[in-house]
């Protein structure tokens, strides 16, 4: 997919180099490269992205954090289709480098779940109604089985807690395979343990499957957790773009990546600090 509303070009502060390191990380042959280039986007005379421009491997973890209101879910929204950019270019590539059109889905902090239709059900909107009844019913049972719900699938979501449902609004979003898959403070209503639990299983699940995926998050520690870069957004803009090196998965307390986590939080706080 190619947008392009203007020919302005923006260069990204300091980009650093990222290679994945293919022995580690499974790379889905679906997974799309994902490529920005001078982003904008306003609202009225609201600037809220300012030329963003990234490129982002296919496979890769990267999280995005920054203040409420920076733009976060205007990126996320703008890199699945939802919103039109004011400015610039976005395109998602294949393995050769050739612009594609990548299955992108996203999961947001509310389930967003259908009550009257069971636990697998629910999964099995994620595949659309191309596909028949029992096909569907059977990936969507695989899918669970992923998210370690099997036997929640006949479940109606009136009966299941905040951590499961969530659970199967991923595998809703997994159900299809995605190339790209888009988080938008997906752990932020959950209480911390179970939070803890869905970063593994987030983890786990991404290094199963591989695709690309762009975490919003407010939880600096836990975009330290997770993911391979982190990205801060201050005023429309990549105030930093942080590799974060260490391999997967990772242990909590780990002291090199609270340093990471200390210089991000400058970051983000800023002039704010006293
Ligand atoms: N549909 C919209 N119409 C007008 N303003 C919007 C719209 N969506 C977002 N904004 C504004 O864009 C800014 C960034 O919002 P958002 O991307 O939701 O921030 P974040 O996710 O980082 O908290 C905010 O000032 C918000 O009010
Ligand atoms: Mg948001």
């Amino acid at each position: 997919m190619t947008l392009v509303a203007h020919e302005r070009f923006q260069a990204a502060p300091s980009e650093p180099e990222y290679e994945l390191d293919r022995e580690r990380q499974t790379v889905a042959a679906g997974a799309a490269a994902i490529t920005l280039k001078g982003l904008e986007k306003s609202f009225g005379s609201n600037r809220v992205l300012r030329g963003i421009s990234l490129h982002i491997p296919a496979g890769q973890f990267v999280a995005v954090i920054g203040k409420s209101g920076c733009g976060k879910s205007t990126l996320l929204r703008i890199l699945m289709g939802l919103d039109e950019p004011s400015a610039g270019e976005l395109h998602f590539e294949d393995e050769a480098g050739a612009d594609t059109h990548a299955n992108a889905r996203i999961v947001f902090q509310e389930p967003r779940l259908l009550p009257w239709l069971s636990v697998a059900d629910n999964v099995a909107v994620g595949l659309g109604d191309r596909i028949d009844r029992q096909a569907a019913r059977a990936a969507a049972e695989a899918v669970l089985n992923e998210v370690q719900l099997a036997e929640k699938a006949s479940e109606w979501p009136s009966r299941l807690s905040g951590g499961q449902r969530q659970r199967v609004a991923l595998a809703r979003a997994l159900v299809s395979r995605p190339g790209v898959l888009a988080l938008d403070e997906p752990l932020g209503a959950l209480d911390a343990l179970t939070r803890i639990s869905m970063q593994e299983l987030i983890s786990r699940v991404w290094r199963e499957l591989g695709f690309t995926t762009v975490l919003v998050t407010h939880d600096v520690s836990e975009a330290v957790h997770l993911a391979d870069r982190v990205i801060v957004l201050d005023e429309g803009r990549v105030a930093l773009d942080l590799a974060i090196p260490d391999p997967h998965p990772r242990r909590h307390g780990n002291a090199k990546l609270a340093e990471l986590e200390g210089r991000l939080l400058a970051a983000i706080l800023g002039s704010d600090v006293p």
